[in-house]
């Protein structure tokens, strides 16, 4: 199959369907009409075709392919594409989500036991597939379908999870254990500055009023046994266990 690249919401190729030829949004609404009023308000519904055969409004067929064999028997599924079910079509657009799934730590949506719909949702407004709220909380509650242990209340909060589990995990993949986007004390500097100036001894490492320099020799902040509870504590102010 030919790959679809995309300069900024221009689509150059969809997925093909033998035999079958591009018939455009409206022409799906007599049977989807509630995924055809709801859809316009997608990311998706902004993307057009300069060069590809597909006419003006294609939305709905940069993904599902072209839609006339399907719409001629009625609504033969094998005759549309479904990435729901295979998310290749997806994937052809989106060329660096592909590399980010192809490196070690990823979610297992390569090896087919989940599928980029469960967090997006293809047709909505809301790209994030979770209930209301602010952009990040809904990322963080779509996360907590799956993971109720980092998600659920603690007594002692880690203000950062406010910023979304995305400050310190990518969730599509990574070359780092558990998605993070760092795999050093970094990760954690970014926001904890490290404290610099002529109190601190050539050498060492404070964080606050505290020397870290020994602990880090240990490990990291949440290895070497000290921050182990990044999520949140229900024990610790200094979120330890
Ligand atoms: C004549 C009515 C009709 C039209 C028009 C129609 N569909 Fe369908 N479509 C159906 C029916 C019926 C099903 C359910 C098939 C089933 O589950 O057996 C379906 C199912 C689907 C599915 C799910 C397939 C799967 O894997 O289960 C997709 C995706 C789809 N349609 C997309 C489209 C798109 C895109 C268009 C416009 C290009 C379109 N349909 C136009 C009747 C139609
Ligand atoms: C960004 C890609 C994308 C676009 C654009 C898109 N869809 Fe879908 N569609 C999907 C995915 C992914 C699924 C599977 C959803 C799931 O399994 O939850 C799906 C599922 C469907 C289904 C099966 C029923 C369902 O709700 O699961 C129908 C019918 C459908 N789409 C029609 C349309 C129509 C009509 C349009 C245009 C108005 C459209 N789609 C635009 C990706 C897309
Ligand atoms: C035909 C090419 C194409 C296909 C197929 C496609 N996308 Fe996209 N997608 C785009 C483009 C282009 C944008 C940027 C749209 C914009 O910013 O206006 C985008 C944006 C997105 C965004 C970010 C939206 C935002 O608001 O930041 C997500 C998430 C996404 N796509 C997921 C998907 C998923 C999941 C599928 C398959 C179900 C899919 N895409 C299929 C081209 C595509
Ligand atoms: C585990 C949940 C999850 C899965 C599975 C997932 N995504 Fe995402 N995706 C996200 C989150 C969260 C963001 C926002 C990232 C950010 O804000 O840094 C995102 C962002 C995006 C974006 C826009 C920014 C970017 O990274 O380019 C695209 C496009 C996208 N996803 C496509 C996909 C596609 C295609 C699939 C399936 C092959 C997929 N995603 C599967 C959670 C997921
Ligand atoms: C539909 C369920 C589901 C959703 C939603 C989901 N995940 Fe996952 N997550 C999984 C599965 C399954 C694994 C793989 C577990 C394994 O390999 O043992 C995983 C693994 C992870 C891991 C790595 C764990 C490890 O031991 O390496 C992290 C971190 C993670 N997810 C974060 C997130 C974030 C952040 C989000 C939201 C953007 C999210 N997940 C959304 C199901 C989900
Ligand atoms: C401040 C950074 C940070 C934020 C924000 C964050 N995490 Fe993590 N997460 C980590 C670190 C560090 C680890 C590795 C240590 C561990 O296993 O607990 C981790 C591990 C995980 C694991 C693997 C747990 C295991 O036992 O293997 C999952 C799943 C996870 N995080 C999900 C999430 C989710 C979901 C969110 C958002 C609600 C989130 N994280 C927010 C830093 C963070
Ligand atoms: C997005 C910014 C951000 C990131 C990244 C971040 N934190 Fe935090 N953290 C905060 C904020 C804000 C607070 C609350 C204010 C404070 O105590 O500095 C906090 C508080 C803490 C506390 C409690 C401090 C106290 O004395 O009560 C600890 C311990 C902590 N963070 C450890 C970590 C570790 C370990 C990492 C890396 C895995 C990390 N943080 C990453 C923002 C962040």
């Amino acid at each position: 199959m030919v790959s679809c690249t995309t300069t900024p919401n221009e689509v150059v190729q969809a997925p093909e369907i033998a035999g079958s030829h591009y018939v455009g949004n409206q022409a799906c609404a007599v049977c989807h009409r509630e995924i055809v009023l709801r859809f316009p308000a997608s990311a998706h519904a902004r993307l057009y075709s300069a060069r590809s055969a597909m006419p003006g409004q294609t939305g709905c067929e940069s993904c599902h392919g072209p839609g006339s064999e399907h719409i001629r028997t009625g609504g033969q599924p094998n005759l549309i594409v479904n990435p729901g079910k295979k998310p290749d079509s997806c994937l052809e657009c989106h060329l660096d989500v592909q590399g980010e799934f192809s490196l070690p730590q990823h979610h297992p949506v390569p090896e087919g036991f989940m599928n980029c719909v469960q967090c997006h949702d293809p047709h909505g407004e809301d790209i994030f597939k979770a209930a209301g709220g602010l952009a990040m909380a809904r990322q963080n509650e779509n996360c907590a379908a799956c993971h109720q242990d980092q998600t659920r209340p603690f007594i002692f909060e880690h203000e950062a999870m406010h910023e979304g589990c995305t400050v310190c995990h990518n969730p599509h993949g990574s070359i780092n254990e558990k998605l993070l986007v760092e795999d050093d004390p970094n990760l954690c500097l970014r926001c904890h500055a490290q404290v610099q100036g002529p109190s601190v001894p050539a050498g060492h490492i404070y964080i606050g009023t505290i020397d870290h320099t020994a602990f880090l020799q240990i490990g990291t902040c949440w290895t070497s046994g000290c921050h182990t509870a990044v999520h949140g504590s229900n024990i610790d102010i200094r979120l330890r266990y």
